[in-house]
């Protein structure tokens, strides 16, 4: 197996040398240089002379050949099927096995929730909780510009830092700057388990006056070199934002040689999240309650747009994932809040499955506990009418007239996701008529 991979090695070396125009080639040399072995280097001159005039593309199809024994049968191969193959052979293994996970969602989808079941994980998980909080918290306080192209750049270049356990890019967002690398200022610290166990928790023996950083335990304020070579030591990386707005502008991320990026977009019903936003945040949602209660809605006001903004963002975002583009082939998974609500051990499982890190018990066990699913003997998950009914409180405190606005406004959104359309206040609150498509988006 070693010599295989020695050889493909030499042989790969050899050939981004001679040639590096075609796309695929660049790639798989980016990643390969990546690796850094060594050890292997090439021994035997390979004659490619005639390679030169034809092109990368053949000759990898030649040295598939002869790795597997197959002679002939690349031949048909377009460049994504041969770059599945060198997936395969474990070419783009480069990362050393670690997978660095993306939990991209907006508020109210239930994204702490899910973002659990990574962080309960284990000790070979490390997760970041809204770590790009404090850079929009400091973006907007200063410039009160919100150039979304320019806050996506930098969104991106922090959570590249982050994966690589480099905290220095966020540093510069923390407010009031972190004194030696220590802050006791990171926000939702104490979400995160690896921030609050040891070594990167230092334990304050005397805190009188000050509060402490961590729930379950007495922690000092945060050492982010600490924290740094905590994430190092850890297999995977794994990180829960609700401020990415396009995924597209993920891609130089999610083509980063050094990473192996996961991206889980986690949607929910609008009306759903319309409703629970006004509960959550009620003060910010006044506009809508009073609509709710005079029952006329302006279309034209901003509120409506950018409830219509967000609908179409988090859309556009799942149509670049669902068109599966090469730079996200089997990188992107959707998932929606409601059928985590229904099968939360059953998602769970297929996320991580998606993921390739092996679901641990302790994950198994904090789902267990926290959703009150109950495990057959069978094996098939069945979920206490509990957790779906909270998944559909929503119904009864939105009034129809806002439903029906965001039916109206983010009616491709819906479905797209499989959200069915209500008629009328009786349908909206009418328990036995089901608001999901079965598998809307495969
Ligand atoms: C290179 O091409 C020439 C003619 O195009 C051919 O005769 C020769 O065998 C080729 N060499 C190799 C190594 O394929
Ligand atoms: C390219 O390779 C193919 C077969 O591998 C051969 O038939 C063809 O003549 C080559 N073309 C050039 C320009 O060398
Ligand atoms: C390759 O393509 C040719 C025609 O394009 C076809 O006849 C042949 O069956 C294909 N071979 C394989 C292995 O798919
Ligand atoms: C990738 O490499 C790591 C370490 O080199 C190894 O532990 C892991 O099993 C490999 N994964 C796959 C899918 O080959
Ligand atoms: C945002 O910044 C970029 C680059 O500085 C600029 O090209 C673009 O016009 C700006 N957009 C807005 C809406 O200000
Ligand atoms: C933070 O941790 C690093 C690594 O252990 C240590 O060298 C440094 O002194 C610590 N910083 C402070 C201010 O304690
Ligand atoms: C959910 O279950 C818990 C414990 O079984 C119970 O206390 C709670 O009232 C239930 N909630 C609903 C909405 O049924
Ligand atoms: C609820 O919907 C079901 C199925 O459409 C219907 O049979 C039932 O009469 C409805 N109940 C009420 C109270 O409207």
């Amino acid at each position: 197996m070693k010599t295989k991979y020695a050889i493909v090695f030499i042989c790969i070396v050899a050939l981004v040398i001679i040639e590096k125009e075609s796309n695929i080639l660049s790639r798989v040399s980016d990643k390969l240089i990546q690796r850094q072995t060594p050890q292997q280097t090439p021994q035997t001159p390979l004659d490619y002379s005639n390679t030169t005039q034809n092109g990368s593309l053949t000759v990898l199809k030649m040295l598939l050949s002869k790795l597997t024994g197959t002679k002939g049968i690349y031949s048909n191969l377009s460049e994504e099927q041969m770059e599945e193959d060198l997936d395969d052979l474990g070419l783009y293994n480069y990362s050393g096995g670690r997978k660095h996970i993306l939990l991209l969602a907006t508020t109210r989808t239930g994204s702490s929730f899910v973002g659990e079941f990574f962080n309960q994980h284990g000790e070979n998980m490390f997760y970041l909780f809204e770590p790009l909080w404090h850079v929009e918290r400091m973006l907007t306080m200063a410039t009160e510009a919100n150039n979304g192209t320019v806050l996506a750049g930098i969104y991106r270049d922090v959570l590249q830092g982050l994966f690589l356990c480099d905290f220095s890019p966020l540093e510069k967002f923390i407010s009031p700057p972190p004194q030696d690398h220590v802050t006791p200022a990171l926000f939702r610290r104490e979400s995160s388990l690896s921030l609050c166990e040891e070594p990167v928790c230092s334990p304050v023996i005397k805190d009188v006056f000050e509060r402490y950083h961590c729930k379950t335990r007495r922690c000092g304020p945060l050492n982010l070199t600490l924290a740094s070579e905590s994430c190092l030591s850890k297999q995977h990386h794994a990180i829960k934002t609700v401020r990415v707005r396009q995924l597209e502008t993920l891609q130089p991320l999610v083509e980063d040689p050094r990473l192996d990026v996961r991206v889980i977009q986690l949607v929910r019903d609008p009306r759903a999240i319309l409703a629970s936003r006004m509960v959550a945040f009620s003060s910010k949602y006044q506009t809508w309650k009073a609509w709710a209660q005079d029952g006329q809605v302006p279309e034209d006001d901003e509120e409506v747009k950018r409830l219509k903004g967000n609908c179409d963002h988090i859309r556009m975002s799942a149509e670049v994932g669902l068109s599966r583009p090469r730079w996200l082939r089997n990188r992107y998974m959707l998932v929606r809040y409601e059928d985590i609500a229904r099968y939360p051990m059953q998602k769970a499982e297929e996320m991580y499955r998606f993921t390739g890190i092996p679901f641990s018990p302790q994950a198994r066990e904090w789902i267990l506990r926290n959703t009150q699913t109950t495990q057959e003997a069978s094996g098939i998950y069945s979920t206490q009418k509990n957790s779906s009914e909270q998944a559909e409180k929503w119904r009864f405190s939105i009034p129809f007239t806002l439903a029906q606005v965001v039916q109206r406004v983010c009616g491709p959104t819906m479905k797209l996701f499989g959200y069915r359309f209500v008629d009328d206040e009786k349908a909206l609150i009418n328990k036995s008529i089901s608001l999901l498509e079965e598998h809307p988006f495969h």
